[in-house]
């Protein structure tokens, strides 16, 4: 890691804001290698420098990755004047990080959703020339058909003439009337998997992100909770 602010670098763990590594400072309860710190515009290095506050040895990483299993009812935004986003659902110390959804799910889908600081890793994640696949399990008010299947693969034109990448869907169940499928894009359009349902005569009643690239949801993480992604996880993103 290259040498920071000793501010930045405490609240970068999420566990006190700038003002209070400020504060913490003052009280001399920082130490930088056994030394109370003097300033927090000071800047170090924690590969080098053993930092402590209150005596606990911190330890540091650039960024932060958090997979999230969104709920519905909440917006994959980083704010909202009247609607509870996904940051939320967090705890305050994760809170005070700069973390943002890596993409967007709509507010009644549940599912896969990467929480990160990390500008590149969203910007690859998201590059429309990188084609990152997505998988969603949708029900559907409606059977879809072989027929379907090969005008996904074909690339599907939505109602506004727009001619979506080859998808891939594949038909899991029906009962004659509604039905279950998975679909897997290589883009990310607004309302992209509805739109494209519907186009097919088959509405979404229900519709869940399972995997991002190589990050798939985790199926011990309930529907609401979070975690941290493994270190296997993140580089498995890193590689993108
Ligand atoms: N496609 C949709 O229609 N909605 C989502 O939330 C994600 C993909």
């Amino acid at each position: 890691m290259a040498q920071m602010r000793l501010d930045k670098l405490l609240s970068s763990t999420g566990r006190w804001s700038r003002r209070e590594v400020k504060q913490l400072v003052r009280e001399g309860r920082v130490l930088a290698d056994g030394r109370p710190a003097v300033a927090a515009d000071d800047k170090y290095d924690p590969e080098h420098t053993v930092l402590q506050v209150d005596g606990e040895r911190l330890s540091f990483s650039e960024h932060c990755y958090v997979m999230l299993h969104k709920p519905t009812g909440v917006l994959s935004a980083t704010e909202d004047r009247c609607t509870p986003t996904v940051l939320d659902l967090l705890p305050l110390e994760l809170q005070k990080r700069e973390l943002f959804p890596v993409g967007r799910l709509d507010k009644d889908t549940e599912g896969l959703l990467l929480l990160t600081d990390d500008g590149p890793l969203a910007h690859r994640l998201l590059s429309p020339r990188r084609h990152v696949d997505k998988v969603y399990y949708a029900r559907l008010d409606g059977v879809l058909t072989e027929a379907d299947c090969a005008a996904f693969a074909d690339g599907l034109v939505l109602e506004d003439g727009y001619r979506c990448l080859p998808a891939q869907l594949r038909l899991l169940a029906d009962d004659g009337g509604r039905s279950e499928v998975l679909i897997t894009l290589h883009e990310g359009k607004f309302h992209q998997v509805k739109r494209m349902a519907a186009r097919c005569g088959a509405p979404v009643l229900y519709l869940k992100r399972l995997s991002m690239g190589p990050l798939r949801l985790d199926p011990a993480l309930e529907c609401g909770k979070w975690r941290y992604l493994t270190k296997e996880e993140k580089e498995s993103l890193l590689l993108l």
